[in-house]
């Protein structure tokens, strides 16, 4: 069983062009060289072009905050699995919490979301998580494992690597208070147990689950040391070359 850690950032609606470009030599500098780990982007959809120039013979991989799940057509506003794979991303994102709770999208828009980055080719980054009120509801597992089912429905699981799953408690995202490492190890270990009864066991136990919410250069560490947490999605500390520089070379 092999479960390569993947480093993710998701830079959110944050940097110009130039800076992204700037921000993304910084992130191809501190990948130089690593063979144990992955390392990926995903900044804002008019930065993707470039940016993909500056991480070109870098391992640096490139995601979409979001995806369509229509190849084209009248989608005012959305971008389509092929668009991104142009622009030089090989992942997307799919149901961050901002997107479910600012923008309303639901488990069955965010399964056509998977579905049509799978269907493309981009390997998708399910995010799922409960909001502090269904914590304190003893509602979390419930929350995920309806996330998981719904999120991925339909969708084959017999490719470990080209799913991966991230686990963000919405109360842990831009708000400074991680998960302890006992409850993200959990939630990670109630996942992966959702994902055997979906899949194989032997697939499940491969797949990637990330976690995310206030992930910084101080806690990746431990975080990473917990046996179901295989990376972490990184916002606010992904914007700062030297945090995330020492979050992807984690202990
Ligand atoms: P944060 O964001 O690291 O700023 O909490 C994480 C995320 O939203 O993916």
């Amino acid at each position: 069983m092999q479960r390569t850690p993947l480093i993710a950032g998701n830079w959110k609606m944050h940097t110009t062009i130039a800076e992204a470009e700037e921000l993304a030599a910084a992130v191809a500098v501190a990948s130089h060289g690593l063979a144990d780990r992955e390392v990926m982007i995903a900044p804002p959809f008019t930065a993707l072009a470039a940016v993909a120039k500056v991480v070109a013979g870098s391992p640096v991989r490139l995601a979409g905050q979001n995806v369509c799940w229509a190849e084209k057509g009248a989608f005012t506003g959305e971008i389509a699995p092929a668009m991104l794979r142009d622009a030089g991303a090989t992942m997307a994102i799919v149901g961050h919490s901002e997107r479910r709770h600012v923008f309303g999208e639901s488990n069955a828009m965010i399964n056509k979301r998977l579905a049509g980055a799978r269907a493309a080719g981009l390997i998708p980054i399910l995010c799922i998580g409960e909001t502090l009120e269904e914590r304190e509801a003893g509602r979390t597992f419930a929350i995920l494992e309806t996330q998981l089912r719904e999120g991925l429905a339909g969708i084959a699981g017999d490719d470990p690597a080209a799913v991966v799953i991230a686990y963000e408690p919405v109360w842990a995202i831009g708000t400074g208070k991680t998960a302890t490492t006992e409850q993200a190890q959990a939630a990670h270990a109630f996942v992966r147990g959702v994902l055997a009864e979906l899949y194989e066991k032997n697939i499940a136990s491969q797949m990637r689950i990330l976690y995310g919410g206030s992930v910084n250069s101080d806690n990746v560490d431990a975080l990473m040391a917990q046996p179901d947490v295989d990376g972490a999605l990184v916002g606010g500390a992904a914007l700062k070359p030297e945090s995330f520089a020492r979050i992807i070379r984690f202990l």
